[in-house]
């Protein structure tokens, strides 16, 4: 519900309150963020004197009421707020100010439209807010969607003159009082979204990626909660950017307590230029609360992508169990080779079989043919489609990698085209794993993208597509793009084809991957439903990546796959079932060639699958816990939306002689249930819940527990 009371707008969720207040001289106050009130929360401002804080003009003599001291819904700048802006705009002279001062107000039903950038999509109720800058004409619209208990914020600035738009955030508010920690999600290439807490004080903290992908080191989702708010308990927000490329967000504390946050695209790569009358759309950004710890704000975003974000592939299986040939062959393979890896993977109950790499123009190693989107008949020794009509002949659905974005200099592509590639001009281009980027910016380019892959899809029966993406950018000029415009044009291009593609094949399931996991945000997952979370395949390693990613995001958008041993990445050793279960909180595949397998190994995965696909529901639609995740012990526990049935999944992680027992209390069950547990025990929800449960393990190392509860009738 959107109340207008006079000035006042509240916006009340199911346990979610956002408020904003227009003042007396039409600015913008934030009022207050957090669980549900009644009330003008305004009344808790203190206005004084206070030295060094300027006052509005139309204050007169009254020196109490500051720009530096109220909470702002966005922060401006030379105009007497000092903290960090939230919006930057210079104009020709080079003179950087704005005042927005409200102009009008609407509330309607629905959720703006802002294509080609991602959006959520689903039932809602928007309040837009349109302000002027008197002095330059511009205008700023504010749109707020209350949308399933959280707010999705979207802006679009329209100039009034020739401006530069130096930042512009997509959410920004200030917490009156309080103190707070940051959790973002840092990490490597292979070891993504560990999250990183930090206590906030004066000194502003800036989390930013200026690799134009949201990147394996930091992610565009972070949580901002009360000092004492841990897994169960306490306030906390969560923050996510509908942006893949480069972003920043700004945290800090004001010199009178308030806590200030900007989220928005990296202002280091705008200087977005806009002639009068043009406008710029900013990506959206997601905010969530929860005043149930962690584990709750986990629970609210999952339900949140799941149901307003992902937009589901109509493939013909229900959550395919896939097996990529990555790991199984890389670059070394022909047409047969690859038949007989999918009868192997049919064979070990696998649905769609995945061509990775390698593929097309003359590739057998990462050095040519990216941007050659031509099939390798002579190395396959068949057409692609006569392939992919064999493999589909054994009753397998068919998967494609392509990497789109990218050109190596050894290619006909760039031969012919090597101004399609970023380049400054006078500079040798800088390259990674042997290649350079494409200039998405430009039409031409992304329009031959878009008909080559309409081509590939069209031609041959392909079910399921890995849209992949090995390289940071860098050398970001165009030969026909005016410098501040590439980055935000490149986005929208490519969110422009992953959208065409969506609507013209809908029944072709598009995976995310940048290296595994450099581009997992909200804006891929409003096109590719799952995303390869991570080229580390290693189950150990793989807790920490999936727990991390867990906090913001839904486990059945984890591209997730059980490889071989000892492990590609780090060559550790885990017995088969951990690694499993491991890959089941996730999309769940292999990546593996099932031949090295002995008969009893492939009966175990059969098995396997079969309780993937027996329990896939309550894995990627339940409600997902992290129960107990320390030196000792991970504990994982996803329990159907009925609380009926519920699987839990446990790794050792430390062994030792005389062990002390491990024990942990489960939560999400229906305390009054009584549930069956697998291996004959039973217990009721509060004593799981309350007294717990004694976790036991085979001996060795990294063995693992895998329980299904189920209610009794
Ligand atoms: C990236 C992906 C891998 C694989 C290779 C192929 O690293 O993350 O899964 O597809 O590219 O080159």
């Amino acid at each position: 519900m959107i109340l207008k009371q006079g000035s006042l707008y509240t916006l009340k969720g199911e346990s979610f309150c956002y408020q904003i207040k227009v003042d007396k001289h039409g600015k913008l106050l934030h009022t207050y963020a957090g669980s549900l009130i009644d009330g003008d929360a305004s009344s808790l401002f203190s206005l004084k004197d206070r030295g060094f804080s300027g006052s509005d003009y139309e204050e007169g003599l009254e020196r109490t009421y500051s720009y530096d001291y109220l909470p702002m819904e966005i922060g401006e700048v030379n105009r007497g707020d000092f903290r960090t802006p939230g919006i930057i705009i210079r104009d020709e002279k080079m003179i950087t100010a704005s005042d927005f001062r409200f102009s009008s107000d609407r509330i309607y039903s629905g959720i703006p439209s802002i294509s080609p950038l991602p959006n959520l999509y689903g039932e809602a109720e928007t309040l837009e807010l349109t302000l002027k800058d008197e002095c330059s004409g511009n205008i700023l619209i504010l749109s707020y969607s209350l949308i399933s208990d959280a707010i999705l914020t979207s802006r679009r600035l329209i100039a009034g003159e020739d401006i530069e738009v130096c930042k512009l955030a997509s959410l920004s508010f200030d917490i009156t009082y309080g103190d707070y920690d940051l959790i973002t999600f840092a990490g490597r290439h292979c070891f993504e979204r560990i999250p990183e807490r930090t206590k906030i004080t004066h000194q502003d903290i800036s989390i930013t990626s200026r690799r134009g992908a949201s990147s394996h080191q930091v992610n565009p989702f972070a949580i901002i909660c009360g000092t004492d708010t841990d897994e169960t308990h306490g306030s906390c927000f969560g923050m996510h950017l509908l942006w893949s490329s480069s972003f920043r967000l700004d945290v800090g504390k004001s010199q009178y307590g308030a806590t200030r946050i900007n989220f928005s695209m990296l202002d280091e790569s705008m200087g977005y230029k806009l002639k009068a009358g043009e406008e710029l759309q900013l990506p959206a950004a997601l905010l969530t609360y929860s005043d149930e710890g962690l584990s709750g704000l986990s629970l609210k975003c999952s339900d949140i992508i799941r149901a307003h974000a992902v937009r589901k592939a109509e493939l013909e299986v229900e959550n395919p169990v896939l097996l990529n040939s990555w790991e199984a062959c890389y670059f070394n393979f022909s047409g047969e080779d690859l038949i007989a890896l999918a009868e192997e993977a049919s064979s070990i109950g696998a649905d769609l079989f995945v061509l990775d790499d390698g593929w097309f123009g003359s590739r057998n190693d990462d050095l040519s043919s990216l941007g050659d989107w031509n099939t390798n008949e002579s190395k396959l020794g068949m057409s692609l489609t006569e392939l992919a009509m064999k493999i589909k002949s054994k009753g397998m659905l068919f998967g494609l990698w392509v990497e789109p974005e990218m050109i190596n200099e050894d290619s006909d592509l760039y031969r012919k085209h090597p101004d399609w590639a970023l380049t400054i001009p006078g500079r040798k281009p800088m390259r990674s794993r042997y290649q350079l980027v494409l200039d998405l910016s430009r039409e031409d380019v992304t329009d031959y993208l878009l008909n080559t892959l309409t081509q590939i899809l069209t031609d041959t029966p392909i079910d399921y597509i890995k849209w992949d993406m090995n390289r940071s950018l860098s050398d970001i000029a165009s030969a026909t793009t005016d410098a501040d415009k590439i980055i935000y044009k490149y986005e929208i291009n490519l969110y422009r084809i992953l959208e065409s593609l969506r609507m013209r094949f809908p029944s072709v399931l598009i995976e995310g991957c940048a290296g595994g996991g450099g581009r997992f945000d909200l804006g891929m997952l409003c096109y590719t439903p799952q995303i390869w979370l991570s080229d580390n395949t290693d189950a150990i390693d793989r807790i920490q990546i999936q727990a991390g990613s867990s906090y913001g995001y839904p486990i059945s958008s984890f591209g997730s796959h059980l490889s071989v041993c000892p492990n590609h990445q780090d060559g550790r050793i885990t017995p088969l079932v951990t690694r499993s279960s491991i890959a089941m909180l996730g999309t769940y595949g292999f990546e593996l060639n099932p031949r090295v397998f002995t008969n009893e190994e492939k009966q175990l995965l059969r098995e396997e699958v079969r309780f993937y696909k027996e329990n896939a529901d309550i894995l990627k639609n339940g409600d997902f816990y992290r129960i107990r995740l320390d030196n000792d012990i991970a504990v994982f526990l996803s329990v159907s939306k009925d609380r009926c049935k519920a699987v839990l999944i446990a790794v050792n992680l430390s062994i030792h002689g005389n062990d002390v027992d491990k024990y942990v209390k489960l939560r999400g069950l229906d305390s009054s249930k009584l549930y069956k547990l697998s291996g004959g025990k039973a217990a009721s929800g509060s004593f799981l819940m309350n007294a717990g449960l004694l976790i036991t393990f085979k001996p060795g190392e990294y063995s693992s527990q895998r329980i299904t509860l189920i209610a009794e009738k």
